[in-house]
């Protein structure tokens, strides 16, 4: 059973009864009402330009909207791509259109490029992203939100002749689920006729085997369908841009004077500018807008909100209201810091420990080294006891020997002062 099915069957609800009118009501006046807010509003349109220095961005774009934008040349020696948008207001007739060109700046200038598609997918996202902030707010004013979202990507290709590069296959790759891409030749006045034609079946074939999915002119209304049919099959548009008035026969028309001829951008039989101009602005501009609301946005939103946790049902089919879902977000992000604060907890208790147990050995190794230079030094101490005693007996032995000495020395003397005296006593007996 078809979901739709079976949203009728659970919901029961009875089919709408089918009643004329008896007269004019006014409510055919819908769509006026429409198109008159819409008018009122305006618009957006956002073009990213990616394509290598040079390439003649600035040109095409200028030649598209017949109109001088402000632009500098970029430098050729940008370390990595930078996207530079800058927003302008036009009017035509009564509607106004905020329009926003986006330049990646030093596309294909770098040694590595194995990066240079990696800026261009964040601006995208980030833009998205924007939008889906707006979107969550209490608050939000998407009415008059201006709102940056790519519409479409001017891929723009060098007019080689051979292969697409490995660069553009890649970028392209990682831009398609993101962008309706619209690839086209750039400067499709340095590339013979058959060339030409050889060169774009070269490079729908490489797209197609390399699953590269590009934006397709839809053919769902019946009111371009045919058109946009037949445009597909022109893919990718050759173009030529100038803003240089050229007169031919007694026209100014927009050209490219060459000593040999003049290449018009405008003349279909010389390049496929019109049918980009057709395509792009006059026919497909708000189906570009609808598909990157409906397709790309809305992919980036679904993969950024179940990212978050939310979900349309949980696994018995049951919807899952946005307060359950808040609710098991807020235990699981409760139960995580939990867990993080018993981790932390843990860690510092161990930290704590083992610092301990450093210490106590630290104290233990120095009472260690205490107690044996404790020993080193009773030892010391003993040895130079005992040697002063050994020198307390020597010199009590020499005092004793020196008082002997001197003890014999005096009797001597004694004896030897008692000789004269008694030699005199005999002389006078
Ligand atoms: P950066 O912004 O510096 O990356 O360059 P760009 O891609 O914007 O190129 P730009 O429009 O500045 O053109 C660079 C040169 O190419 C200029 O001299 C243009 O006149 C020339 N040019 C632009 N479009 C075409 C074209 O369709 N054919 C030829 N032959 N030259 C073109
Ligand atoms: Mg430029």
């Amino acid at each position: 059973m078809a979901a739709t099915d079976l949203e009728r069957v659970s919901s029961a609800e009875p089919e709408p009864r089918s009643l004329s009118l008896g007269g004019h009501v006014g409510f055919d006046s819908l769509p006026d009402q429409l198109v008159s807010k819409s008018v009122t509003q305006g618009f957006s349109f956002n073009i990213l330009c990616v394509g290598e220095t040079g390439i003649g961005k600035s040109t095409l774009m200028n030649t598209l909207f017949n109109t001088t934008f402000e632009t500098e040349e970029a430098s050729h020696h940008e370390a990595c791509v930078r996207l530079r948008p800058q927003t302008y207001d036009l009017q035509e007739s009564n509607v106004h259109l905020k329009l926003t060109i986006v330049d990646a700046v030093g596309f294909g200038d770098q040694i590595n490029k194995d990066e240079s598609y990696r800026p261009i997918v964040d601006y995208i996202d980030a833009q998205f992203e924007n939008y889906l902030q707006e979107e969550l707010k209490i608050r939000r004013s998407l009415f008059d939100y201006h709102d940056t979202r790519i519409h479409v990507c001017l891929y723009f290709i060098t007019p080689t002749g051979h292969s697409l590069k490995s660069l553009d296959l890649v970028t392209m790759k990682k831009l398609d689920s993101k962008v309706n891409i619209i690839p086209i030749i750039a400067k499709a006045d340095t590339i013979s006729k058959s060339e030409l034609h050889k060169f774009k079946i070269k490079i729908m074939g490489e797209l197609v085997s390399n699953g590269v999915q590009i934006y397709q002119f839809p053919t769902d209304d019946e009111a371009v369908a045919e058109i946009n049919a037949v445009m597909n099959a022109h893919l990718p548009f050759a173009v030529v841009g100038s803003t240089e008035e050229v007169k031919v026969g007694n026209k100014l028309v927009r050209a490219r004077q060459y000593p040999w001829g003049v290449v018009q951008v405008e003349n279909e039989n010389h390049c496929d500018f019109v049918k980009l101009r057709e395509m792009l602005i006059r026919v497909n501009m708000e189906d570009l807008r609808e598909q990157t609301h409906s397709r790309h946005y809305e992919l980036y939103r679904r993969c950024k909100l179940e990212e978050m946790g939310f979900q349309d049902s949980d696994g018995d089919s049951q919807p899952f209201s946005l307060q359950e879902t808040y609710e098991a977000k807020r235990k699981e992000f409760l139960s995580e810091l939990q867990r993080k604060e018993e981790e932390m907890r843990q860690m510092f208790v161990n930290k704590v420990k083992e610092t301990e147990l450093e210490l106590k050995e630290k104290e233990r190794e120095l009472h260690e080294k205490f107690e044996h230079l404790k020993r080193v030094h009773q030892e010391e101490k003993r040895k130079v006891e005992e040697k002063r005693r050994e020198l307390e007996e020597e010199t009590n032995a020499f005092n004793r020997r020196k008082a002997a000495v001197e003890a014999l020395q005096s009797q001597a003397l004694h004896a030897t002062s008692q000789q004269p005296l008694r030699k005199d006593k005999d002389k006078k007996n």
